[in-house]
């Protein structure tokens, strides 16, 4: 696919009302947080995702997957969003006019931490533990709690509130991420290997009805072939870039001014 110059880029930027940034754990290797299938430092390379990450799993064994998720909490606690973040964030204040969407895969925060007020995590957060009964509990996770425990309120086991394997994502999260994407003009799929369904339906509703598929990533992905962009770079490199390139003019609002040509 071609690969695009950043003034083409900001140039559709200009026109476009509704913009979408679609994460994967990529956006977050620069900040020292393992991806999940690149090479040997890939964390599903190291351990098995039934074992520690799956409903099944927490059912059968509730302080191993405890643990194991407790120890990626606190390193993501330790580390801080990278500049990637912080670009989008800054790309979502200086696109005041337009609609900037971030729908992540990442249980990390970092978006919201960079400063993003539109976030939709659609597998959740490392951040807040619920019941699994759903009884309406759910607190904080407070790294003291160093093994599962009974929900206060009605007994049943109190898990972590991200989206297990196995389990379905939360309805009305994914329904306004399908919104989001199928209104976008251009949609930016980062750091993702668009392994994991449904999530990875995204960027092909988008460019279904009619958004602009922008990839960035360092290797090519099963949405290459359809992306219209493939930017072969990291996402911290390419969004610190088109920030900056956004921020040395002045963006159109998009909307043309009629009274100028009346
Ligand atoms: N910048 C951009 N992309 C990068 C960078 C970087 N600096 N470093 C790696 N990548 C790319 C890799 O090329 C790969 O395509 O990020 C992608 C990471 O893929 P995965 O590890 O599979 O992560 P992700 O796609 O987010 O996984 C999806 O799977 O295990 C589940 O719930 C988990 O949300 C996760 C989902």
């Amino acid at each position: 696919m071609p690969s695009m110059s950043l003034e083409a880029i900001v140039s559709m930027l200009d026109d476009a009302q509704q913009v979408v940034v679609f994460s994967g754990a990529g956006l977050s290797a620069d900040s020292g947080i393992p991806t999940f299938r690149d090479g040997a430092t890939g964390l599903w390379n190291n351990v098995d995702p039934d074992e520690v990450a799956s409903i099944d799993g927490f059912l059968r064994n509730p302080r191993r997957v405890w643990n194991w998720l407790l120890q990626l909490k606190n390193l993501v606690d330790d580390r801080r969003p990278n500049a990637g973040h912080q670009a989008i964030a800054r790309l979502e204040a200086i696109c005041a006019a337009k609609q900037v969407t971030v729908i992540t895969q990442n249980i990390d925060g970092y978006h919201a931490r960079a400063g993003n007020e539109h976030v939709l995590e659609v597998h959740g957060t490392i951040h807040h533990v619920r019941c699994h009964r759903r009884c309406g509990f759910a607190d904080s996770w407070d790294h003291r709690a160093e093994e599962p425990y009974p929900c206060p309120a009605c007994g049943a086991p109190v898990r972590p509130d991200l989206v297990m394997f196995g389990e379905a994502l939360e309805e009305e999260v994914f329904a306004a991420a399908e919104a989001r994407s199928v209104s976008a003009d251009i949609f930016f799929c980062v750091g993702t290997s668009l392994t994991v369904q449904p999530a990875v339906r995204l960027p092909m509703w988008a460019k279904s009805a009619g958004a602009v598929l922008v990839e960035v990533n360092p290797h090519p992905t099963p949405l290459s072939p359809t992306a219209d962009y493939s930017i072969r770079s990291g996402a911290s490199q390419f969004f610190a870039a088109l920030c900056g390139e956004v921020e040395s003019r002045p963006l159109q609002t998009g909307k043309r001014d009629d009274r100028a040509i009346a």
